[in-house]
């Protein structure tokens, strides 16, 4: 079965072609990040005139790219929510569009399980049940999948998500937008033991995450430096600050794994491109004898291949929409 997949629900407007859910016959993306570059974040309405800009040409270039023409397809499938409102309008539009014309069914698509999705593509032998942690820019989850289209929320952030956390941070060691990639660049070379930062504890959770005081101790040592004159170094801040957001992730994703009895370990999300994340997470599944599976680098960022993964098994479980599909912005993953 190929799938057509549309994902639009932030900076990146992409497309692409999916076989049977793991085999990838196209994948365009087109990034925003020079437009919003000089604001360092990403401004939403900008976003989403971007998007209409360039869904067209993208989802045609996905098509051809994959050697096939729209006749050859058999669904559409489509990011709905979580995201920018007015970014997954864009993308839920054209392709009710798409199916209207053609014909194909509609399938929706959550944001947060194509993430995970992605791991199918990389892993072909991987099979749910495991247990993942997605972080994104805007989610920090432990989730149980225990099938492609049933998952539970183990542990949630309790305020800001791990990635957002890493682009304010990031801002206040004056270094550009994409925030987290920058951070992760320049804190190879420093020490992570440099500076002492806070250990977040959520009380009455032990699998939830409170990320928000550890940005704000990180925002207040540097401004108390800069009101002292003092230098920061970048470098040894970055790292230590990746180390203490990483140790509560790693922490928090094995307490839940040994609780409830898994042995597969997935990561999913952005944040899951950190060079430390990746690092920590190989040698603790080593440490107990678990297997890790984690996206390749190009996709752990948002793409539509692997939304045209999770449209497969939404398809399989009979997930179709009707032409009266609307996106949301906010939508928990179990919905
Ligand atoms: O999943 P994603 O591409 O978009 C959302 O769904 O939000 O995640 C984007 C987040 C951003 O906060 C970005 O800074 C972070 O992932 N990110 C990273 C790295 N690459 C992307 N954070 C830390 N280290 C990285 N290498
Ligand atoms: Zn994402």
């Amino acid at each position: 079965m190929r799938i057509l997949a549309i994902e639009s629900s932030c900076d990146e407007t992409a497309a692409a072609v999916v076989e049977d859910g793991r085999k990838v016959l196209s994948s365009v993306i087109a990034t925003q990040i020079k437009e919003h570059i000089i604001y360092g974040g990403v401004v939403p309405e900008i976003a989403s005139r971007m998007h209409t800009q360039a869904i067209s040409g993208v989802v045609d270039r996905a098509v051809s790219e994959a050697g096939l023409g729209y006749s050859d397809l058999d669904a559409i499938a489509v990011t709905y929510a979580p995201g920018l409102i007015g970014a997954l309008l864009v993308g839920v539009n054209f392709a009710k569009g798409l199916s209207m014309s053609t014909g194909l069914p509609l399938i929706p698509v959550h944001h947060l399980r194509s993430h995970i999705a992605s791991n199918y593509i990389t892993h072909p032998d991987l099979e749910p049940p495991f247990l993942c942690l997605v972080v994104s820019g805007g989610h920090s989850h432990i989730v149980e999948v225990r099938s492609y289209t049933d998952f539970s929320v183990i542990g949630r952030t309790r305020d800001d998500a791990a990635g957002e956390c890493m682009d304010k941070a990031a801002r206040a060691m004056g270094l550009p937008y994409p925030g987290g990639v920058n951070l992760d660049k320049i804190s190879v070379s420093g020490n992570p033991e440099a500076y002492v930062l806070p250990r977040p504890r959520v009380d009455s959770s032990e699998y939830d995450f409170s990320f928000s005081g550890l940005k704000t101790a990180v925002i207040n040592l540097i401004h108390k430096a800069s009101q002292k004159g003092e230098e920061i170094n970048v470098p040894d801040l970055g790292a230590s600050y990746i180390s203490a957001v990483v140790r509560c992730l790693c922490d928090n994703t094995f307490k839940a794994a040994e609780t409830f009895g898994y042995k597969k370990i997935v990561l999913a999300g952005g944040v899951s491109a950190n060079s430390v994340l990746r690092r920590r997470m190989q040698e603790m599944c080593a440490e107990r004898s678990m297997q890790l599976y984690m996206p390749e680098l190009s996709l752990c960022g948002d793409n539509a291949a692997m939304v045209g993964a999770q449209a497969y098994y939404e398809f399989l479980n009979g997930n179709i929409a009707g032409l009266n599909l609307n996106a949301c912005a906010t939508m928990p993953i179990e919905d």
